[in-house]
């Protein structure tokens, strides 16, 4: 489909096709811009890409999702008011301050990542960009140094001043395995997900998250604040990595009510991550699900970026004895919820999930159960 629309609007076939996924996260969140661990996974959702040189220097750029052309040249690279293109242009303004690219391009876009859902379309759409420009012009870049680029055009051009996670998992997903990334030190393993009667199913609650409006850059800032104030007792701090809870509440007083509990639910997460990794090395799914419901709870009350529909859907799930863990998964304010459920109760589950749902707010929930699947790839090859 992105191929013929391709051959359509360009008259001639692409040079590079490439596909890059969403991403889950089991546990670990907002912990990537405070240095702790993190445990993504890209999905089998994803976002293809059509791509082929130009002769002059201009994109051409075609969203296949809001069925839209735009043209902009490459010497002109500025922000525009349609929201999809500048995560194609931030990513090419990258490549151009590097070395800028020997010529324009065509390109055609789309996929069934879900906008909005909290499963990092964005980063998808970045990083499979990056990875396709260093196709297209054979610029040789190692995918560790593309995740890197595409996380600067999300912070320098889209203004979110989003982590590592997202970009990292969809360009590095391996099927079948989780990562951990440590995001202090870039370091990551791979581990096995493979429970065999257990599934993993995403409830979106249909309430569009908005990154950019700024409630998620107001948290980074907030860390940094309660960073910055124990720094005064304790130079060798630099990230809420390095802050044990005893230390932290010892300056209590000193800090902003909402930075403690801000910084306090950071630091109770990153502990609880350590721990969670060692649940799932010894395959204690109930253990590992019972930190995800911690989870939600220090994300909906200290870190407050949850919001009624989410917490009605992991208390809902909370009920269900098919289920080992739930929580709201990503940066928040909307989105999924991520659910442990064991497959043959999972058509039980979507149901009462979908009553209780629509009896409460109204909204038809929308269920996905998916598959850990390899990241970015290319497909013409
Ligand atoms: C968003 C950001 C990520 C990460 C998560 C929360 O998805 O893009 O970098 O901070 O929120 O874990």
């Amino acid at each position: 489909m992105i191929s013929e629309k391709y051959q359509s609007l360009f008259s001639h076939t692409p040079d590079v096709i490439v596909t890059s996924p969403g991403r889950i996260n089991l546990i670990g969140e907002h912990l990537d811009y405070n240095g702790g661990w993190v445990l993504p996974a890209a999905i089998d959702k994803k976002i293809t890409f059509a791509i082929g040189k130009r002769a002059d220097n201009a994109l051409h750029l075609y969203s296949m999702d809001y069925e839209n052309l735009e043209i902009v040249p490459l010497s002109n690279i500025v922000s525009s008011a349609q929201s999809w293109v500048n995560y194609l242009l931030g990513v090419v303004e990258q490549f151009q301050k590097e070395q800028p690219l020997s010529s324009g391009f065509n390109l055609v876009f789309g996929g069934d990542v879900p906008l909005g859902a909290g499963l990092s379309s964005s980063a998808a759409v970045e990083a499979g960009l990056a990875f396709a420009i260093n196709e297209l012009f054979d610029l040789k870049k190692p995918r560790m140094e593309l995740v890197k680029l595409a996380q600067r055009a999300e912070n320098q051009f889209v203004g979110v001043q989003c982590g590592i996670m997202d970009m990292f998992a969809s360009m590095m997903g391996q099927a079948g395995k989780v990562m951990r990334l440590d995001c202090r030190s870039l370091e990551f393993q791979y581990f096995p997900f493979d429970f065999k009667d257990i599934k993993i199913v995403l409830c979106d609650s249909d309430v569009k998250h908005s990154l950019a409006d700024g409630q998620y850059n107001i948290r980074r800032k907030q860390c940094e604040e309660g960073v910055s104030i124990l720094q005064k007792y304790d130079p060798s701090v630099s990230t809420l990595r390095d802050v044990p809870l005893s230390f932290l509440k010892k300056h209590r007083d000193e800090m902003p009510l909402l930075v403690f509990q801000r910084c306090q639910y950071i630091v109770k997460e990153i502990a609880r991550v350590e721990a969670a990794c060692k649940d799932l090395e010894r395959h204690d799914l109930a253990a590992f699900g019972q930190k995800m419901f911690e989870t939600h709870l220090g994300l909906s009350h200290y870190y407050e970026v949850s919001c009624p529909e989410l917490d009605f859907l992991v208390k809902r799930a909370k009920k269900n004895e098919a289920v080992f863990g739930s929580r709201m998964m990503g940066g928040g304010f909307g989105g999924c919820t991520i659910n442990l459920v064991k497959t043959a109760a999972i058509p039980q589950f979507i149901e009462d999930m979908k009553t209780a749902y629509f009896k409460k707010f109204k909204i038809d929930l929308k269920t996905y159960v998916v598959t850990i699947s390899n990241g970015t790839t290319r497909l013409d090859a």
